[in-house]
């Protein structure tokens, strides 16, 4: 085999001026990333999720980066993360922020949210083989949610279970990790360890995913949704958050968490996957405007925006 190079991204959520917030620092950090990928020139762009800062409100953030990754000199393929459509489901409210912001309960995924993104991305879920590798995605946020597209992914993942794997290796992507530190750790509860909620898979789901691996022969598993570098093994397979490229968050988690902004270049040969973390070599920390978190309706205030035009409810 000859050894080729694929390189894999996340958490690019750059956001737009024409929103209720906005930092450039973002888009610069993409624009970084992307000028050396360009000068590495893989064979091809994987993105675990998180494409966009408000993807889930806005649809032309979505279009936006469509046409920026459609732009490439090689093929990319994606799943989205919470920001694109809206956050795995839970059934209590959750974090108590205070009146200016959404309940958890309010950023359960939808299935408006998920075929919104479907109509500018395409399928939820995709699996294909290229020189030796099987790469299969899917939106890992339907995953205990009880929507319809729940079923319909459970379906598509029976057929993956049932293919031979007759290539050398097979690499999943996912927005959100499977666990955090082992697959056997609880369901976190939302109310009493809110991020390792935020940041993981619940039960019974994170079995049944752990299942589908296990049956579809996976050798790698990557995610982003923590922006901190970090690698597990379980089942003998590698379980890899991917580095974001916007800004880093929950450094202090883990003593061997990496929160370097950069991205993923891995090199296929009969020898294995060969991962290393590329950092950017430049790194931005501009003024930007608007609230974090996740701003309820009523606090979304687009008099700030730097460009106009982009409030959805606008006549
Ligand atoms: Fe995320």
């Amino acid at each position: 085999m000859q050894p080729w190079q694929f390189v894999c991204v996340a958490d690019i959520q750059p956001g737009s001026p024409k929103s209720f917030r906005y930092n450039p620092s973002w888009i610069k950090n993409w624009q970084q990333a992307k000028e050396q990928i360009l000068g590495i020139s893989p064979e091809l762009l994987l993105v675990c999720g998180d494409l966009t800062r408000d993807g889930s409100i806005h649809r032309y953030e979505l279009e936006e980066m469509h046409a920026e990754l459609s732009s490439l000199p090689f093929p990319v393929h994606l799943v989205p993360g919470n920001m694109d459509t809206g956050n795995k489901h839970t059934d209590r409210p959750g974090l108590h922020r205070g009146p200016d912001q959404c309940t958890d309960l309010e950023l359960n995924v939808t299935s408006e949210q998920l075929q919104q993104f479907a109509s500018v991305f395409g399928p939820l879920w995709w699996s294909f083989d290229y020189k030796g590798v099987r790469f299969s995605g899917f939106a890992d946020v339907v995953v205990n949610s009880g929507l319809p597209e729940e079923a319909e992914f459970w379906r598509w993942a029976e057929e993956q279970a049932k293919r031979s794997k007759d290539v050398l290796y097979h690499v999943w992507i996912m927005h959100y990790p499977l666990f955090l530190d082992r697959p056997d750790e609880p369901s976190w509860d939302i109310e009493r360890h809110y991020y390792e909620w935020y940041f993981s898979i619940d039960q019974p789901g994170r079995a049944r995913l752990l299942d589908l691996f296990k049956a579809t022969g996976a050798d790698l598993v990557l995610s982003g949704h923590v922006h901190c570098h970090r690698v597990r093994y379980a089942e003998g397979i590698r379980f890899e958050i991917v580095p974001a490229t916007s800004f880093a968050q929950w450094a202090d988690r883990w003593p061997d968490g990496d929160p370097t902004l950069g991205f993923m270049l891995y090199t296929v040969s009969e020898r294995g996957l060969e991962g290393s973390l590329i950092p950017l070599a430049r790194t931005y920390d501009l003024p930007g405007y608007g609230p974090g978190g996740h701003p309820a309706p009523h606090a979304r205030d687009y008099s700030l925006a730097w460009e106009k035009g982009g409030d959805p409810n606008e006549v």
